[in-house]
């Protein structure tokens, strides 16, 4: 599919994190660091929306189950929990960034 531009540099630094949606697949954007990151707004989990979640320094957690992810990796910084137990959360899936004269573009 290519590059796709999906917001300006300026409306995420202002938002912080946004959703969009790249052909089927909600995108979620967040701002940290001067830096622009995007990951599957699917929860590895089971696939709620992360934007939903809280985000701070870089790491947004699941409204779900709390799973933690860092939006630059998409690594797990701490598992979804049921009542009291951890329990295995995959990776999510990363999206290329790309900045143009302000403009955000991702790789789809
Ligand atoms: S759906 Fe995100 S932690 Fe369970």
């Amino acid at each position: 599919m290519g590059l796709k531009q999906v917001t300006t540099v300026e409306l995420l630094k202002k938002a912080g994190k946004l959703r969009v949606v790249v052909g089927t697949e909600p995108v979620l954007l967040g701002y940290h660091e001067n830096q622009v990151y995007a990951i599957s707004d699917r929860c590895p989990h089971m696939k709620a929306s992360l934007f939903e979640g809280s985000y701070q320094d870089g790491v947004i957690t699941c409204p779900k189950h709390h799973a933690q992810i860092d939006i630059k990796t998409g690594q797990i910084q701490e598992k979804a929990k049921l009542l009291f137990i951890k329990v295995p959360t995959k990776k999510a899936k990363t999206y290329q960034v790309t900045i143009k004269e302000n403009k955000v573009y991702i790789e789809v």
